[in-house]
């Protein structure tokens, strides 16, 4: 990054941070606290709203958020720390899986369990191509590095664990009834709530490294909610209080790599149960598509090795991962 971006950012973060409690603040007073002019003030609020940033400029007063917020704070996630890896807080960036792949191939190395998060992604990736919105300071969009020491077939199951501890960690937290829907998504109240995307690198038989990228859903600006193209809720919006996200953070990053040890023990057929009795669409009849068919049945949980299971003409069949994608259907398909 260059040293005027950094400059910048580092500015736009100050900015944040002052009018981080909601309250109105002028574009003069900003401007006194950082040694800048109110023009410049305001360049760096057009591009904070361009990351994302829910902001009112009301007229003859100032700047406002449009919901108070919290920033995420790299000392504080330090202090509260349950595991020994680096936890790496960036303002703007492309996208945190980015970051660690880029790591990775630049031949850096990285502990295991080592934490990318960052305020704002400007190319945040979801599964089957699609974007994943990450306006600035509003949600958590969260990357760890996990090596595969069995290879790339330790990797089978590998997201259905991660949404296992993704949902004990919001259960313990937050006394939450979270679901999974197969293979990597997260759901509140039949919503989705966030989502995983695991990328491989330097895959071999013998290891692989894998990049753990999750996106949860803290408080979703209207903005960027009106660009979701499907149902979405978050957790300020089921809970009294606005949720932590330094606390959160620490907490994600002491359950993942508790339950992602144990995964390399035990394989995927201990999480199995945890898995289906999380299963959103669990006894629902459903329809899996791939690029090349089409499959209906009847949800019947996931196998040992973490394969979704349908049954249909009182057949059970697994369905292993990659590009599928899975909904409810209303009726049982006619005989
Ligand atoms: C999905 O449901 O499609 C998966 C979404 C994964 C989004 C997260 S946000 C942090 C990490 N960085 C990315 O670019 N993507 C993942």
């Amino acid at each position: 990054m260059s040293k005027v971006l950094a400059h910048s950012l580092a500015i736009q973060r100050q900015l944040v941070l002052y009018l981080a409690d909601g309250e109105i603040c002028s574009g003069e007073w900003l401007g006194q606290q950082l040694g800048i002019s109110r023009a410049a003030i305001a360049k760096h609020l057009v591009q904070l709203e361009g990351y994302g940033l829910d902001l009112y400029k009301i007229k003859g007063k100032g700047y406002r958020l449009a919901e108070p917020l919290q920033l995420l704070d790299a000392a504080l996630i330090k202090q509260q720390q349950q595991w020994n890896a680096p936890v790496w807080v960036q303002s703007v960036t492309d996208s945190t899986n980015n970051q660690l792949l880029q790591k990775l191939s630049d031949g850096q190395s990285l502990d295991a369990g080592t934490v990318l998060v960052a305020e704002a992604q400007t190319a945040g990736r979801g599964r089957r191509g699609k974007n994943w919105i990450s306006p600035f300071g509003a949600n958590l969009y969260f990357s760890m590095y996990w090596p595969l020491e069995q290879g790339i077939q330790a990797a089978m199951g590998l997201s259905l664990v991660i949404g296992v501890a993704v949902a004990k960690t919001l259960e313990q937290l937050f006394q939450l009834p979270v679901q999974l829907k197969w293979p990597n998504d997260i759901y509140l109240d039949g919503k989705k709530l966030g989502g995983i995307l695991v990328e491989l690198a330097g895959q071999s038989h013998s290891q692989c490294d894998a990049v753990i990228g999750l996106g949860l859903n803290i408080s979703m600006p209207s903005v960027s909610a009106a660009q979701i193209d499907q149902p979405f809720t978050s957790l300020h919006s089921v809970l009294e209080q606005r949720p932590d996200r330094n606390q959160l953070v620490v907490a994600l990053q002491k359950q993942l790599v508790s339950q992602l040890l144990f995964f390399a023990d035990t394989g995927f057929a201990p999480f199995a149960a945890e898995f289906s009795r999380r299963d959103l669409f669990a006894g629902q009849w459903v329809q899996l598509s791939s690029a090349k068919q089409q499959v209906q049945g009847l949800c019947c949980g996931v196998d040992e090795r973490g394969a979704l299971l349908l049954e249909s003409d009182g057949q059970r069949q697994s369905h292993y991962g990659g590009e599928l994608s899975l909904r409810r259907i209303e009726h049982a398909p006619a005989d």
